[in-house]
């Protein structure tokens, strides 16, 4: 993977078009801060083949190490209100899950799953985690959104804490994908679905397609709310990119992207 592997395959207008790609970074999240505060445009990427010090959401690392897998940071520029942001993690989270799909075989084509709001699954195992953080203006307006996006390629050997949530595309598929490719066609897709999103100012549009590869639709879950854990079914999800669901006394919940997190009832998905 260098610049030009990328560059190359592009078949975007805007997307990844101003391309900076670093062979070893502390985190294109803070790299692509300080090009936001440098003035670069909307679909800016940022790339590095080795992160040393990636940042996952909470308080969590990330870890990428060299030559098997994608840290990236996309700015975006919406013109959207704050309530609209959390939404973007689930169009980068659809971009991401159908950018893998489309290079892979017609038999792996429903199995690239979505776990709310935007880890990619594949049988099980999480293989890409998306982080977005919102720089806001002065006047508390949004000036750009960052979007992080760590995807596991090509690793095989995790650390044992992980080995039972985390996998790669090759782990879980045997089948290896390029790493430029595999940009390049996660920011056609983007820049498809952003664009979708951006006209509507709305998630709708893109429920159905987001909907078919929800891993949790219709399954039970745990909600890990600070203020108590419950558990419910989730059924889908709203225009917001708020995850619906049923709780055990049948009244209907909305969990906005952001606020909690959900997990399966035994394990990370299940
Ligand atoms: C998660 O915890 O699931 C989100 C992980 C996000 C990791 C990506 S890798 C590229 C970008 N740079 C970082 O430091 N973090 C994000």
């Amino acid at each position: 993977m260098n610049r030009n592997s990328i560059a190359g395959q592009l078949t975007t207008k805007w997307a990844a078009r101003h391309l900076d790609y670093r062979l070893q970074t502390i985190s294109t999240q803070e790299d692509a801060k300080a090009l936001v505060l440098a003035g670069a445009p909307h679909g800016s990427l940022v790339v590095t083949d080795d992160q040393t010090g990636g940042r996952g959401r909470g308080s969590r690392t990330w870890s990428c190490p060299p030559g098997s897998n994608i840290a990236m940071s996309l700015i975006l520029r919406p013109a959207l209100a704050l309530p609209q942001v959390p939404a973007l993690t689930l169009v980068a989270g659809l971009a991401v899950s159908q950018g893998i799909a489309d290079l892979l075989p017609a038999e792996w084509q429903d199995q690239i799953l979505i776990k709310w709001p935007n880890d990619v699954v594949i049988r099980k195992r999480k293989i890409c985690g998306i982080l977005t953080e919102t720089q806001l203006r002065p006047d508390g307006s949004v000036d750009a959104c960052i979007v992080g996006i760590g995807i596991n390629v090509r690793q095989t050997m995790f650390p044992e804490e992980l080995r039972e949530i985390a996998g790669s595309i090759l782990s879980q598929t045997g089948i290896r994908v390029g790493r430029s490719a595999l940009i390049a066609s996660f920011a056609g897709r983007m820049e498809e679905y952003y664009g979708v999103f951006a006209a509507a100012r709305s998630f709708a549009p893109l429920i159905d397609r987001y909907e078919k590869r929800l891993i949790n639709r219709d399954a039970p879950i745990r909600v890990l709310d600070p203020a108590g854990e419950w558990e419910g079914t989730a059924q889908g999800v709203d225009e917001s990119g708020a995850l619906i669901v049923t709780a055990q006394d049948g009244t209907l919940h909305r969990i906005g992207a952001g606020e909690v997190s959900v997990r399966g009832l035994y394990q990370y998905t299940d």
